[in-house]
C-alpha cells in the first residue's frame, strides 16, 4: 500500500511506520515537528527507497491536498495530534486547533483531491470516559470525554463519522488503550518515571495512584491499524487494547524493581483534575473482524522498554533537556 501517514516523528506514528515499511509499504510522513516530534524516532528507517518525509502543519489544507494528489495514497493514517492530556488541563487551545481542526482540514482535503484514499482516524479509549462501573467499553458505549484532550479526540472522531456519513467517503476509526515501548516522550507516566529513576529522582504518582490503565506495546497498536487497514469496514469503529490492566502504582512498583530503585522514590502529590480513575477496553471485535489480538507479553514488553531507555540515554536527555531541537537541526539540516 502507498501510505500517508501523519505525525509520524511522534511515539506510535513512528512505530506504525518503521513496520509499514518492514512489510513493504510505501510511506509518506506529514509531521509539523512540534515539540513531541523527533526526526531521530524515524532514523532506523531514514534511508528506505520507499520513505519519505514531509516537514507541514495538518491544519494547512493546500499543503494537504497536493501530497494527496501527488502521492495517491491507498490510505491516510492520521496519528498528528497534541496528545497529553495534563498539557490540555494547562492550555485546550492547540488541542481543539490540531485535533479537531487538523482533522476536519484533512477529511477536506481528502474530498477535494478525489483521490480513492481510505482515511482511518487513530483514535483513544478515553472518549468513553471513566469506567466508573467496572465495566470494560465496547464500541456502542456512550461518549463521555472527561479531559480536554479526550473531548478533542471525541470530535474528531464524530467529524470522521459525520464525513463518512454525509460524503460516503471510505473512513474508519481505531480506539486504542495507553501504550508504552521505546520512543515515547518523557512527559507520560512510563517514559517519565523510567527516566527520572535513571537519573536519580523521585517520580510523581498523582494522588493514590488507584487509577487503572489497559497497557499496550506501541508495536501491538500499530499492528492493529495495518489491520483495520486491510479488512476493517468504513464507518465502522475497532477498539484495540493490551489487556493489561494495571494501577499505577503497580506500575510505578515494577519500574522501580527494573531500575533498581527503593520506594523512597515515589512521591505521592496532588491529583490530576478531573483524573480518569480507569480505562478498560474490549477488544473482541477487532479480534473477531479483524483478526488481531495484542502479542506482546506485557512483563517482557515493560522489560525491554526499561532496556531500551538505558541503552538510548542520549535521546531521552537531549529530549529532557529540550537542547534536542539545536542537536538535531545540527545532525540532519533544517528538516
Ligand atoms: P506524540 O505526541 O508522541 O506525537 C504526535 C506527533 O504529531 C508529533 O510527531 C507531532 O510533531 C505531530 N503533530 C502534532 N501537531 C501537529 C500538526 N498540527 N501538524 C502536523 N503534525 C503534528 O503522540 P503519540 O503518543 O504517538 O499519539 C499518536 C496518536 O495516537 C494521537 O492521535 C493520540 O491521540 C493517539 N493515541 C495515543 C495513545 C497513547 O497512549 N500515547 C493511546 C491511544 C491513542
Ligand atoms: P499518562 O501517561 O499521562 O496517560 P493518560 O493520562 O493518557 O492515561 O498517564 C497515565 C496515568 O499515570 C494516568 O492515570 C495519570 C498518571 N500519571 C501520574 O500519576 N504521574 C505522572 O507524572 C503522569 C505523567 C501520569
Amino acid at each position: 500500500m502507498k501510505l500517508l501517514v501523519t505525525g509520524a516523528a511522534g511515539f506510535i506514528g513512528s512505530s506504525f511506520v518503521r513496520l509499514s515499511i518492514a512489510q513493504g509499504h510505501e510511506v509518506l510522513v506529514l509531521d509539523a515537528l512540534t515539540y513531541a516530534g523527533n526526526l531521530a524516532n524515524l532514523d532506523a528507517i531514514k534511508d528506505a527507497p520507499r520513505y519519505r518525509f514531509v516537514k507541514g502543519d495538518i491544519r494547512d489544507g493546500k499543503l494537504a491536498e497536493e501530497l494527496l494528489r501527488s502521492f495517491k495514497p491507498d490510505a491516510l493514517v492520521h496519528f498528528a495530534a497534541e496528545s497529553h492530556v495534563d498539557r490540555s488541563i494547562m492550555d485546550a487551545s492547540p488541542f481543539v486547533s490540531t485535533n479537531v481542526g487538523g482533522t476536519q482540514v484533512l477529511l477536506d482535503a481528502v474530498r477535494r483531491a478525489g483521490t480513492q484514499t481510505r482515511f482511518l482516524q487513530i483514535s483513544t479509549d478515553e472518549v468513553y470516559g471513566s469506567a466508573d462501573d467496572g465495566k470494560p467499553f465496547t464500541e456502542q458505549h456512550p461518549l463521555k470525554p472527561s479531559s480536554p484532550y479526550a473531548a478533542s479526540k471525541t470530535s474528531a472522531d464524530l467529524f470522521v463519522l459525520a464525513y463518512q456519513h454525509t460524503f460516503a467517503m471510505d473512513a474508519l476509526i481505531t480506539r486504542c488503550s495507553n501504550n508504552y515501548g521505546p520512543y515515547q516522550f518523557p512527559e507520560k507516566l512510563i517514559p517519565l518515571f523510567t527516566t527520572n529513576l535513571f537519573e536519580g529522582r523521585k517520580v510523581p504518582v498523582y494522588g493514590d495512584g488507584m487509577q487503572i490503565r489497559d497497557w499496550i506495546h506501541c508495536d501491538d497498536h500499530s499492528r492493529g491499524v495495518l489491520s483495520a487497514l486491510d479488512k476493517g469496514k468504513s464507518g465502522q469503529v475497532y477498539n484495540l487494547g493490551g489487556g493489561n490492566r494495571l494501577a499505577n502504582i503497580e506500575i510505578t512498583r515494577l519500574l522501580l524493581k527494573l531500575t533498581g530503585r527503593g520506594e523512597e522514590f515515589i512521591e505521592h502529590v496532588k491529583d490530576r483534575p478531573g483524573h480518569d480513575r480507569a480505562y478498560l477496553i474490549d477488544h473482541s471485535k477487532a479480534t473477531r473482524e479483524l483478526g488481531w489480538t495484542p502479542q506482546v507479553s506485557f512483563e517482557q514488553g515493560l522489560a525491554d522498554t526499561v532496556a531500551w531507555y538505558r541503552d538510548n540515554r542520549a535521546w531521552w536527555e537531549a529530549v529532557k533537556s529540550g537542547a534536542y531541537r539545536d542537536y538535531y537541526a545540527k545532525q540532519y539540516g533544517n528538516r
